[in-house]
């Protein structure tokens, strides 16, 4: 990703910034529009992962749709030219007001979580006279064997519609005269690598077609959500992520009835791989096991290393032919103990002044930034 000339620009920036790569990106999107060619296949990026304009509209000029979880998402995606027709809205706690603004806007398809949530939207509809599009998303309890904090799939999760509440759901359906129900939505989790839990998760959709196709209920398409992860350890080796292999488990394994859609949501796959955070070392500090490289970002430019104890790959790009001789707790400036980006990282013999990359942080990484510390928000540098 990295090679001389663009090390050198760094030198002109303020630090810390968020690097993006579009040429990363645009491989990992003709890759999926490859991979998906010939299929009655949709992928919805999930907008939650990355909401810079110049990255939707890459995934815009490869026309993938947009998978939303709030009411802004919806009208950011729209402010960035998707159509109405290709965004899906997902979410467990949908407002009032967000619900009549999608349905005004007419979007592609309400992920509905809840029979609660299936009734508010039924009458809202009425009122306004229109007919909302839904699809039901159930929790199909697969473990997505990822982090617990990023595992979705599971009954004890508070996301979508229980195997037990599915007469109820069927009763409500067939009462209910202001929906139109399309689809079938699942998400079982995020940064996925054991696929076979995809194979699991088709497995439990097959039970759900079934159930539906017995009561002479068609479904227009099955949505399983997002999940696959990426290589971290290796943003170099493996920079895109091996569609191949996860759109075929789906292709093998689910039962399609013929015509009907088969929808993904994919957001960390698409976007992770294209961003690096580049940062600067403040200072060295002595420790007592290892020393401190102490940067001049933090939690507040790439959380995930606090909240989800992730692991990402850090490099000096000053010294990135020097043996990582010395090990170093590579920590932020914020006033908090989990503001630390990795403990005991191997690098070359690190010092004030030196550039040091974050890798892998395209996805979940600008869009959960925050200003605690009353901190600026780190500035954007594209290649
Ligand atoms: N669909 C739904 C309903 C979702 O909740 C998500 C992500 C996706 C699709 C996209 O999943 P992906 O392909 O990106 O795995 N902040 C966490 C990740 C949270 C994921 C939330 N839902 C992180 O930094 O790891």
């Amino acid at each position: 990703m990295f090679n001389k000339e663009i090390i050198a620009g760094f030198q002109n920036h303020k630090t810390p910034f968020y690097y993006y790569d579009l040429t990363v990106l645009d491989e990992t999107l003709k890759v999926i529009n490859d991979e998906i060619a010939g299929f009655n296949y949709k992928v919805h990026y999930a907008i939650k992962a990355n909401t810079n304009d110049r990255i939707l509209a890459k995934i815009k000029e490869y026309g993938l749709g947009i998978d939303c979880v709030s009411g802004n998402e919806i009208k950011w995606a729209i402010k960035n030219r998707f159509e109405p027709g290709k965004i899906a809205f997902a979410g467990v706690g949908k407002t009032d007001e967000e619900i009549e603004y999608a349905l005004k806007t007419g979007i592609f398809t309400f992920n509905v979580e809840s029979l609660p949530e299936l009734e508010v939207i039924d009458t809202m509809a009425g009122k306004m006279g229109l007919e909302a599009p839904i699809a039901i998303r159930f929790n199909p309890n697969v473990n997505a064997k990822t982090h617990y904090y990023i595992t979705t799939g599971l009954e004890e999760n508070k996301f979508g519609i229980n195997h037990w509440e599915l007469s109820a759901l069927f009763e409500l359906l067939a009462k209910l005269t202001n929906i139109k129900l399309l689809g079938l939505h699942f998400h079982i989790g995020s940064q996925i690598l054991d696929l076979s839990v995809f194979k699991n998760l088709c497995n439990r959709v097959n039970d759900y077609q079934r159930e539906f196709s017995d009561r002479g209920i068609e479904i227009h398409h099955i949505n399983v959500g997002g999940g696959l992860g990426v290589n971290y350890q290796n943003p170099d080796g493996e920079p895109i992520p091996d569609f191949k292999t996860y759109f075929q488990i789906f292709k093998k394994f689910l039962n399609l009835r013929p015509n009907q859609e088969l929808h993904f949501e994919l957001g960390r796959s698409v976007v992770a791989q294209c961003a690096s955070l580049i940062s600067r070392v403040l200072y060295i500090k002595e420790g007592i096991k290892t020393n401190f490289t102490i940067l001049d970002a933090g939690m507040t430019e790439l959380i995930r290393p606090a909240l989800y104890q992730s692991f990402h790959l850090i490099q000096n790009l000053s010294k990135l032919n020097d043996d990582p001789s010395s090990k170093y707790d590579v920590v932020g400036p914020i006033c908090e103990s989990s503001d630390c980006f990795g403990k005991a990282i191997a690098l070359p013999k690190t010092e004030r002044g030196d550039i040091i990359a974050i890798r892998s942080v395209g996805a979940y990484g600008e869009v959960m930034s925050s200003s605690y510390n009353l901190r600026d928000k780190a500035a954007v540098v594209y290649r």
